[in-house]
């Protein structure tokens, strides 16, 4: 089946007993034993659900894995790929990377004694020099947040497979519908299911996925032991969305496109970020690792400073100002004081998120109105 069509069906079936098209929604937290000592299919709902479980096999379809696994948020689903290591263990990663995540590897994994070293996404050979002996699990993003780099995932595989390493992917940005790292040959794909899965800005949730029976087993371990799971309500949810995923994203990624190449032609604006323009450093390795678009997120410079971007992002209208992504309403935020406010402002600058950068989650309304909020923004503001 294609897609789309795994998309509305697998994990989703009609309920038995009704007939309802619908799986039900079952908020049940415990579930009846057949006998003390004897179980059946689920007995409380921290180890299963089967609300969640029909989610969490849509999503395994989806990304071509064998299994996956819906924890109550991103973070939630990046903490525990992070539990496979223990200490003295160390992480490379990618550092174009989420703030949330480079605050989880710096402040927590550090703390159990994990160490991490950011290295460029785009530049493979960095990536790689930063493997020690003691490197068990390499993560990246692509493209990634908030410059939209984009990192070689088919390389990455190789170096990973070289040193012998685990390779986590963070796809939130690229969604299922452009890229499918597992297919690739990464070991774990991770969502912050809060965007493009669920969509529609109404829900908290990350997904693990994976191809390998006894990597699922370790995550499932953690995920019970620890209990940062998916709630039903949210997993509901979230499965309503996967059904018009690709549409979705096919649509916002022919109006992103469209305002980088607006955006790439007004003077106003110093540059602009995004793996659809020709001129991206990563232009042709997303034409390969992306499948159909570019993605919907875009950053730009504007021409100024950091107050100029803060008046820029505070003058939209359509725009909404906020952080998060992913959803059919069109988000604006300036990197620097929101998304990734938990950098270490020498490694923002190292990393090249200056301050007059903004991000775009482009949504679904009308690009034409998009562009116009964009260039009132920017006349009202600079
Ligand atoms: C790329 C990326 N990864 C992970 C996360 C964390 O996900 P959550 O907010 O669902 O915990 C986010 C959230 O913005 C994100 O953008």
């Amino acid at each position: 089946m294609q897609f789309r069509t795994r998309a509305i069906h697998v994990g989703q079936q009609r309920d038995p007993q009704t007939g309802a098209v619908v799986p039900p929604l079952h908020l049940a937290s415990t579930f009846v034993q057949p006998a003390a000592g004897e179980w059946g299919r689920y007995d409380y709902s921290r180890s299963g659900n089967p609300t969640r479980e029909a989610l969490e096999t849509t999503v395994a379809s989806l990304e071509g894995g064998t299994h996956a696994l819906a924890f109550s948020s991103g973070m939630a689903a990046v903490h525990a790929a992070t539990m496979l290591l223990q200490s003295g263990d160390h992480i490379v990663a990618g550092a174009d990377i989420y703030g949330g995540t480079y605050r989880l590897l710096h402040r927590i994994c550090r703390r159990a004694g994990i160490e991490v070293t950011l290295a460029p996404g785009n530049d493979l050979q960095r990536l790689e020099d930063a493997i020690t002996p003691a490197t068990r699990l390499l993560w990246v993003e692509s493209p990634g947040n908030p410059l939209l780099s984009i990192t070689d995932l088919a390389a990455c595989v190789e170096i990973a497979r070289r040193h012998g390493i685990l390779l986590g992917v963070d796809n939130t940005f690229a969604t299922p519908v452009l890229t499918r790292p597992l297919e690739l040959g990464a070991d774990i794909v991770m969502h912050s299911a809060t965007k493009y899965l669920g969509g529609h800005s109404d829900l908290l949730g990350g997904v693990l996925a994976v191809r390998d029976e006894k990597l699922r087993d370790e995550l499932y371990f953690i995920q019970n032991a620890t209990g940062a799971v998916m709630g039903p309500l949210e997993c509901f949810l979230c499965s309503r969305g996967l059904k018009t995923l690709e549409l979705r994203v096919r649509e916002q990624c022919r109006s992103a496109q469209k305002l980088a190449e607006i955006l790439n032609n007004d003077r106003r604006v110093r540059r602009v970020l995004y793996p659809g323009l020709p001129q991206h450093p990563g232009h042709e390795i997303a034409a390969q690792q992306m499948q159909g678009g570019f993605g919907a997120m875009l950053s730009f410079e504007v021409e100024g400073d950091f107050e100029a971007a803060r008046r820029v992002v505070n003058s939209a209208r359509l725009f909404q100002l906020a952080v998060s992504l992913g959803a059919v309403e069109s988000l604006i935020e300036q990197p620097a004081s929101m998304s990734h406010a938990s950098y270490d402002p020498q490694d923002r600058a190292a990393h090249g998120i200056t301050d007059s950068l903004i991000r775009l989650s482009v949504g679904l309304e009308a690009v034409e109105d998009l562009a116009n909020d964009l260039d009132q923004a920017l006349s009202n503001a600079l």
